[in-house]
């Protein structure tokens, strides 16, 4: 039986993942009004999940690299959803119509996210190590948002369709929408936030 770094088997973690989707079935149900019946399991974003945590992204960890890009390739013809078998992904991740998602090598996402279409999570460049966003827990992003560099993006935020953030983190509790991205909301008010002045104190508001 094949073991990882920490001893444990992988058949058990495979076991143990498909435990997992089960979360993965219920929040396409808690989100998507349309699905009725068994349609929920046609959704592609669940495909994509369940090649990537129990396939993927397991070939991966035992350094089974090519064979694990290969399943990721494999997803993206099937699915229209890239996901790098490197990436790390929490639970109850809710993908939204799916095509043409791009997540990274290094990206890491937290629990109970939904992504829409066109989501990219992406690098600025050809640099090694850490190079993709970090996204916390119940964090919302919108249609064709953009993402790339190391940036942490906190919990409980809300990324709009068409969002571009490049190398700038984000706070929690909080919308962010536009190109470049600004601060529209944060803890329930209105405001107006340029993301590049965060946390030098030069953050620009109005009203
Ligand atoms: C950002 C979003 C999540 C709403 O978050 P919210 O916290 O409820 O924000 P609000 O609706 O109060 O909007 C706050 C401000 O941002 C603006 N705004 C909202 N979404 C925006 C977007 N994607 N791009 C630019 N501005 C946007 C609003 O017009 C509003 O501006 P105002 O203060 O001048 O009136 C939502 O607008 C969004 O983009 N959702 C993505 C949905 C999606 O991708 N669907 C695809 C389905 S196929």
């Amino acid at each position: 039986m094949l073991l990882d770094k920490r001893g444990c088997s992988t058949i058990g973690q495979l076991i143990w993942k498909g435990i997992e989707m089960i979360r993965e079935i219920k929040v396409i149900y808690e989100n998507d009004p349309s699905v009725r019946g068994l349609e929920g399991l046609l959704n592609s974003g669940l495909h994509a999940l369940i090649l990537h945590k129990c396939i993927s992204h397991p070939l991966y960890r035992i350094k089974l690299r090519s064979l694990a890009r290969l399943i990721s390739q494999i997803t993206r013809f099937i699915t229209g959803i890239e996901i790098h078998p490197g990436a790390i992904i929490g639970r109850g991740l809710f993908v939204d119509h799916g095509m043409g998602i791009v997540i990274g090598e290094t990206a890491e996402i937290g629990d109970d996210c939904i992504f829409f279409q066109g989501v990219s999570l992406g690098g600025t460049g050809k640099h090694r190590g850490k190079r993709h966003p970090t996204i916390g827990n119940n964090v919302l992003i919108g249609a064709n948002a953009t993402l790339l560099g190391p940036v942490s993006v906190g919990n409980n935020v809300k990324i709009g369709a068409d969002t571009v953030i490049i190398n700038h983190n984000v706070p929690d509790n909080c919308t962010v929408v536009g190109a470049p991205g600004r601060i529209v909301r944060q803890n329930g008010e209105k405001v107006r936030i340029d993301l590049a002045g965060i946390g030098d104190g030069s953050e620009k508001r109005e009203s």
